[in-house]
């Protein structure tokens, strides 16, 4: 918990976002966990994010997410993440798709303290929650997964799934592009001491597996109850991927935040809202991590979970990041002012 009179902002680059620690994923599979706890105690405001689309929101060139949040109990920081795209830097070497940057500020006196580059937090965030959702969903036996997607989230979900669920020896990574899947296995080569096995082939290798986690940027299914064996387990970073008799055909559901995703129109909320799920049959992934619900009774269910993505875990993971970074010295310092011109 952090309390400033000083108007010192701490810049991180991604370069000293990466030094303080980002890529360690069982770090960030700790916070990912705690911050899911402390939402479920309701510990945590994140109000719904606001989008600027330009030109505008169906016919979007670019666009900026504003996502605020304020974290309360040990924590007490509040921050927001400015979150772009563009479809413009995708024919541009060398600027990301995605551009994030976040902001956290004491929540007293709501100077703010640190400015960091939020782009790798996004990849890192969104693959814990695809982790700690396998870890809930997987069978107990899991020692095959279908990672179906190999771009930025599927390089760093073949991580979070091996730090949730270690037990899995055998990874598929799929994609349209062979190149990239090729690219990833070859990045990670024997340092996890799990196989990983790139192909095309995305139902094949989900029929080999007991775990299946979608992050592929299709808007439409690609996935549907002919990849499902008995007792396996989907879980979707972008539920639009998902055919509708997956949900339809699921023993339980499983989202990381209903409350958000309802005010989204994807498969399930679509589903929900014509009746054919039951709204509160849906199990907050909260829920799972504070005990109180469970989403797999047996090994021989189908369960699936799906995210669309947390702003405060953004602002938690950067929080933990401005802590690492100041004990190790790391970062521009950079005053908002000498004296305030009018007070
Ligand atoms: N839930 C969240 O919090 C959250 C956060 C960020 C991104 N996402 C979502 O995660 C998904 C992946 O994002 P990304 O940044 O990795 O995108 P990316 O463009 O880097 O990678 C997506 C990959 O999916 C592959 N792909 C597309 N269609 C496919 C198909 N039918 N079969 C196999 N592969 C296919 C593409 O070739 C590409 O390599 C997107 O849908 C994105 O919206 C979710």
């Amino acid at each position: 918990m952090l309390h400033t009179t000083n108007p010192e902002i701490l810049l991180l680059k991604q370069e000293d976002v990466v030094k303080a620690g980002l890529l360690d994923m069982k770090q960030i599979l700790a916070v990912t966990e705690k911050t899911y706890s402390m939402l479920g105690k309701g510990q945590i405001q994140n109000p719904p994010k606001t989008n600027t689309s330009i030109p505008e929101k169906t016919n979007w060139q670019s666009f900026f997410n504003a996502m605020p949040s304020h974290i309360a109990g040990d924590v007490n920081i509040a921050g927001i993440k400015w979150a772009a795209e563009a479809k413009k830097n995708a024919s541009i070497p060398g600027i990301p798709y995605g551009i994030d940057i976040t902001i956290l500020s004491d929540p007293e006196t709501v100077l703010p303290f640190c400015i960091l580059d939020g782009t790798l937090i996004t990849a890192m965030r969104t693959s814990a929650v695809g982790g700690l959702m396998a870890k809930y969903a997987a069978p107990s036996n899991a020692d095959t997964a279908a990672l179906i997607g190999a771009g930025v989230i599927g390089r760093t979900m073949v991580s979070a799934v091996h730090e949730a669920l270690p037990q899995i020896k055998t990874m598929y990574l799929t994609d349209l592009d062979l190149s990239k899947a090729e690219e990833i296995a070859a990045e990670y080569g024997d340092s996890l001491g799990v196989k990983i096995i790139p192909t095309t082939d995305s139902k094949g290798a989900a029929l080999k597996s007991q775990l299946i986690v979608g992050e592929t940027t299709a808007r439409e299914p690609i996935m549907d109850s002919s990849w499902l064996t008995p007792g396996c387990a989907i879980v979707s970073m972008h539920p639009s991927e998902m055919a509708e008799d997956l949900f339809l055909s699921a023993e339980a559901i499983s989202v990381d935040y209903w409350k958000q995703m309802k005010e989204h129109m994807n498969p399930l909320v679509k589903l929900v809202s014509e009746g054919a799920i039951k709204e509160d049959s849906l199990i907050d992934l909260s829920e799972l991590v504070l005990g109180t619900k469970k989403l797999r009774t047996s090994d021989d269910q189908y369960v699936t979970a799906c995210s669309m993505g947390l702003g405060a875990l953004d602002i938690m993971i950067a929080y933990q990041m401005f802590e690492n970074a100041t004990k190790m010295g790391i970062g521009t310092k950079f005053n908002l002012w000498d004296k305030p011109l009018w007070e």
